[in-house]
């Protein structure tokens, strides 16, 4: 448990450095959402101060069903605004799944395959939904899904709709990585702040391993960090 949201930012920060910094050639598996953001802010700082990404590869967890990569609300668009616009990374070595591929499972088994060939991810950052859910599998998720295209629940797409201008503009579908995809990572770290997730960070680490609340198959893992702020944290404390 961490002080602040910005101590969870550099010490996510700080891990994803010394893995490049030892591993120039690493895996990186990315979230969006504004949970990660100040950790994204830290990276491109370090990048200006030398830390180089030009052999580093990257997966992100999902992207919206229907949104092509310049939509300014996709993922695409999200990740090259708050990371990939500002540091060396070749552009043909982040993988995205695509939300306006014309076959979408196609898409998404041919993500799920892009991350067998290159070995599999070593670090996997994550963030956590107010309902449990991981990137976007949703409470029910089965525990050996991989990347597929999902319904979103509703509290999701409640959650997202802060960052469209019409209701009816939030995607209802995704593609998303699946539990499996994700516990094959090396490592996994998954940040969480504030109060509202306090409930489901504490169903994660402390309830049941079901699928009630997905982001509990993290308890499987065995090197999965939780860095959470004091709010965050607060149903966990004695
Ligand atoms: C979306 C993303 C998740 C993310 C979650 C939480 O649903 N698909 O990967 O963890 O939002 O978002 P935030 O960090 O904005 O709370």
């Amino acid at each position: 448990m961490l002080a602040s949201p910005a101590q969870v930012a550099e010490t996510a920060c700080g891990m994803i450095t010394d893995l490049i910094t030892s591993v120039p050639d690493c895996v990186l598996g990315l979230a969006t959402g504004s949970t990660p953001l100040d950790t994204y802010r830290g990276l491109v700082q370090r990048h200006q101060h030398g830390l180089r990404f030009d052999e580093v590869e990257t997966f992100n967890l999902d992207e919206y069903a229907g949104l092509a990569s310049d939509h300014p609300q996709s993922y695409h668009a999200y990740m090259a605004e708050n990371l990939f616009d500002h540091i060396d990374i070749d552009r043909s070595d982040t993988h995205i799944p695509r939300g306006d591929a014309d076959d979408l499972d196609e898409e998404c088994l041919r993500f799920e395959q892009s991350i067998r060939d290159v070995g599999g991810v070593d670090h996997w950052l994550l963030g956590i939904g107010s309902n449990g859910h991981v990137a976007f599998n949703e409470p029910g998720c089965d525990p050996d899904s991989t990347t597929r295209v999902v319904d979103l629940a509703p509290e999701t797409i409640t959650a997202n709709s802060r960052f469209f201008d019409r209701a009816e503009d939030v995607p209802r579908r995704a593609l998303t990585a699946g539990i499996s995809t994700i516990l094959s990572a090396d490592r996994i770290v998954l940040l969480a702040y504030g109060a509202n997730k306090a409930e489901a960070v504490a169903e994660a680490i402390a309830g049941p391993v079901s699928p009630d609340c997905p982001a509990s198959f993290l308890q499987t893992h065995p090197d999965c960090t939780f860095l959470l702020d004091t709010a965050a944290a607060s149903l966990l404390l004695p």
